[in-house]
């Protein structure tokens, strides 16, 4: 009797629910105000993050845009004066992002070898980022929305979109997003992508850039802030690099993440702090995974 009524009461459901057309993109899509909702509160979220006195940044010359093609080198000094390394490179985030620089072949055309040791880094980072509150903020955002199931799905299609491989060069797979876009590139005598920080910070320690100029500086009066740079990263030239300075891993990756997902191949508007953030992304459209899923060709803040 009991399980009679709850049938008799479920069924107009299912038939209802059985003649509806594919509801899920057009009922769950983020509207544009949940963006700028959800974005905030990744901002906010970001414990992480450099305080004030973590970066100190030595701007030295702005270019013009004129300038900017020129690859004159207008700064005779580094720009990152100091980076409080003790204190931010110790944040799990940021030591297995660390880890990950040093994985990758910076010139496309070489397939990029990937060592069991090097999917345990690229885990440990994915798992890392995905204990903060940031992540918990970006995982319940997207599922209750519906662009995944659980935050299970969404971990599992976040590895493939940002660490899968793919040819830049018709052949060997010599790229992913990530690489492109945290660690860089040098394809066709430029350098491409290239938006991550903490890896420009390093490579300059290193010697291996030349910062020239910087030809935007954003609206923030704290970190993380978001720049437009001229550099050379050997003797390659990037006429216009633009990054966030002072943002954890788990911030760039998620607010890439969140418009990658819901904005994908176009400007997506966020907001950070009261200010307006704005984030292009590409998906790679020559290869795929999963049903037709694209990589992430390129993701970065629009100067
Ligand atoms: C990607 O596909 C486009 C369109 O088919 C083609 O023109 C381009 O050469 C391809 N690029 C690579 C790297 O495969």
């Amino acid at each position: 009797m009991k399980y009679t009524a709850i049938l008799l009461l479920l069924l107009p459901c299912v038939i209802y629910g059985a003649s509806l057309p594919e509801p899920r993109m057009t009922v769950f899509a983020a509207t544009n105000d949940e963006l700028l909702n959800v974005a905030e509160q990744l901002y906010s979220a970001d414990v992480n993050k450099a305080a004030s006195g973590d970066v100190t940044l030595n701007l030295q010359y702005k270019a013009s845009s004129a300038q900017t093609s020129s690859g004159t080198d207008f700064a005779s000094q580094r720009i990152f004066s100091y980076v409080n390394e003790a204190k931010l490179f110790a944040r799990p985030t940021f030591s297995r992002l660390i880890a990950l620089l040093d994985n990758y072949v910076k010139t496309t055309g070489t397939a990029e070898s990937v060592p069991s040791s090097e999917i345990t880094e690229q885990n440990a980072f994915v798992d890392e980022i995905f204990k903060t509150t940031v992540f918990s903020r970006l995982s319940s955002f997207l599922v209750s929305k519906g662009y995944y199931t659980s935050t299970e799905s969404f971990k599992a299609d976040l590895k493939e979109m940002w660490f899968g491989l793919y040819t830049r060069t018709k052949g060997p797979l010599d790229s992913s997003g990530f690489e492109h876009a945290f660690h860089g590139e040098i394809h066709g005598g430029k350098i491409s992508g290239f938006h991550s920080w903490v890896q420009f910070y390093l490579q300059e320690k290193a010697g291996q850039i030349n910062y020239l100029s910087y030809s935007a500086d954003g609206p923030w009066t704290s970190y993380p802030d978001v720049y437009g740079f001229q550099f050379k990263w050997s003797t390659y030239l990037k006429t216009l690099g633009s990054m966030f300075v002072g943002s954890s891993p788990e911030y760039e990756i998620a607010v890439y993440t969140l418009c990658y997902v819901t904005r994908p191949d176009s400007l997506c508007t966020l907001r950070a702090g009261g200010q307006t953030l704005k984030i292009q992304t590409y998906t790679w459209a020559n290869s795929s995974y999963g049903n037709g899923k694209r990589y992430v060709a390129s993701a970065y803040p629009v100067v």
